[in-house]
């Protein structure tokens, strides 16, 4: 007995509504990012485990836990990208793009995968669109990576609000990561084991835990400690942000992934439940020194693709220019096939001649099914008479009209061009 074969836990196919919302967002997002300056990345889907490793950092929840990892024929290993700023980030220094110019803005979209336990809006493969910003550390940079995420949300229609904060540097943290140390140490006995664990090698996660969060409401926070050039920055950004967008503050705001300095920030929704997230980013000043390359600010964001087409309102329904072709007897065949062809190349969405080895009545039911708003009938009679029948699959009026009128007919009773009277039988 053959068992019913099904996507892999966690993935799932974009098909239909959701695929037009996908390629709706998409494109709202290319257009934003064309107005900011960006220009395209498409980076491998996988890369050297060691660039996330390194990069994540070794005890994020990602790399401990989170990845897809295998090793090829060489023994080499490999992982499933995460997430996209790492590969950006080799690609920036294996092109030594710094000495080819101080500024680089890359904008890119696919999909990312974590092995991570599915739920609503938490997928295994999962898309995102982002963007990474090279050779500035103005706060400025920050207010306008938060302004273009929310300019891609609001031409999309979806509600948020962006949640901020500020991690501060490398001269800063080391102050604020000791007081939270010595704090989580006092409260030791009330932590879960996880978060002892998390507690010796990255104090600020424990901060993120669910159970233990919520207990730790005196901890203290990064903003009392920051140095005085993280605090100008930080004042700058708000300010820049302006009343463009309007921001909470959230002082436990810490994000998942090691890379970040300074300016931290995630877009939430209340309308996702538990993965309230739509899209996060910030500055990683340190990142692309880190991997090797030269000291060089950046700043970026990712939105969550599969969470964002959850809030898009539903697609427009049908579009005005699209028409079915019905053959309904095989001498028609021919002529129906041309005629399908002439009203495409008017700029028609016509898809491939409905046959006549099925009932008229199905396909009409079919044609308006799929969205059609005309059906093109050719018969032996209209074959003889060179015309065609076209019907409105919303009125049901249907008109016989000379076959080479038909595209000048359909131009003018859908309204959408305006061309002379076809001739009507
Ligand atoms: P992240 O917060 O890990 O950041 O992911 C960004 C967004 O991707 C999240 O806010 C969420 O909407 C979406 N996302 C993450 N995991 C899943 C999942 N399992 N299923 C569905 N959606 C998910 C980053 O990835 C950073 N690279 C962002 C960045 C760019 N920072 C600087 N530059």
């Amino acid at each position: 007995m053959s068992t019913k074969l099904k996507a892999p836990k966690g993935t799932r196919d974009l098909a239909g509504a959701e695929m037009s919302a996908v390629i709706r967002l998409e494109s709202v997002a290319r257009a934003v990012f064309r107005r900011y300056g960006f220009s395209e990345i498409r980076t491998p889907l996988f890369e050297h485990t060691e660039l996330f490793s390194r990069s994540l950092g070794a005890t994020s929840d990602v790399v401990e836990k989170e990845m897809f990892t295998f090793t090829d024929r060489g023994e080499r290993m490999f992982a499933l990208r995460p997430e996209g700023t790492a590969g950006v980030v080799r690609h920036f220094i294996e092109q030594n793009l710094n000495v080819q110019g101080a500024v680089h803005r890359l904008y890119y979209m696919g999909p990312m995968f974590r092995a991570e336990r599915p739920q609503a809006g938490r997928y295994r493969q999962f898309w995102q669109i982002g963007s990474e910003h090279f050779g500035q550390s103005e706060p400025s940079v920050d207010a306008d990576t938060v302004r273009a995420a929310a300019d891609i949300l609001r031409g999309v229609g979806v509600g948020f609000v962006v949640q901020i904060n500020s991690l501060g540097c490398g001269a800063c943290r080391p102050l604020y990561r000791k007081a939270l140390s010595d704090y989580l140490h006092s409260k030791r006995s009330e932590l879960t084991e996880e978060s002892v664990k998390r507690m010796a090698v990255n104090p600020l996660r424990v901060l993120d835990s669910k159970a233990d969060g919520p207990k730790l409401g005196d901890a203290p926070v990064m903003k009392t400690y920051l140095c005085p050039e993280c605090r100008v920055h930080d004042e700058k950004f708000r300010s820049f942000l302006g009343s463009a967008v309007s921001v909470e503050e959230n002082p436990r705001l810490v994000r998942g992934l090691d890379y970040y300095s300074r300016t931290v920030f995630e877009f939430v929704s209340d309308r996702l439940g538990a993965q309230n997230a739509l899209a996060a980013g910030g500055r990683y000043d340190e990142l692309v020194h880190l991997l090797g390359g030269p000291p060089t600010p950046a700043v970026g964001f990712a939105l969550g693709v599969d969470r964002v087409v959850s809030l898009m309102a539903g697609e427009e329904k049908r579009p005005q220019n699209f028409a079915v072709v019905i053959s309904l007897a095989e001498p028609a065949d021919e002529e129906a096939f041309q005629l399908a062809e002439a009203v495409r190349s008017a700029g028609w969405i016509v898809p491939p001649v409905f046959s006549h080895k099925k009932k008229m009545k199905n396909q009409l039911a079919a044609a308006a099914d799929s969205g059609a708003r005309y059906a093109l009938l050719l018969g032996e009679d209209e074959l003889a008479k060179r015309t065609v029948s076209i019907k409105n699959l919303e009125t049901r009026d249907q008109k016989q009209v000379d076959i080479s009128a038909a595209v000048a007919y359909l131009q003018r009773e859908s309204g959408l061009f305006h061309s002379a009277p076809a001739q009507e039988r």
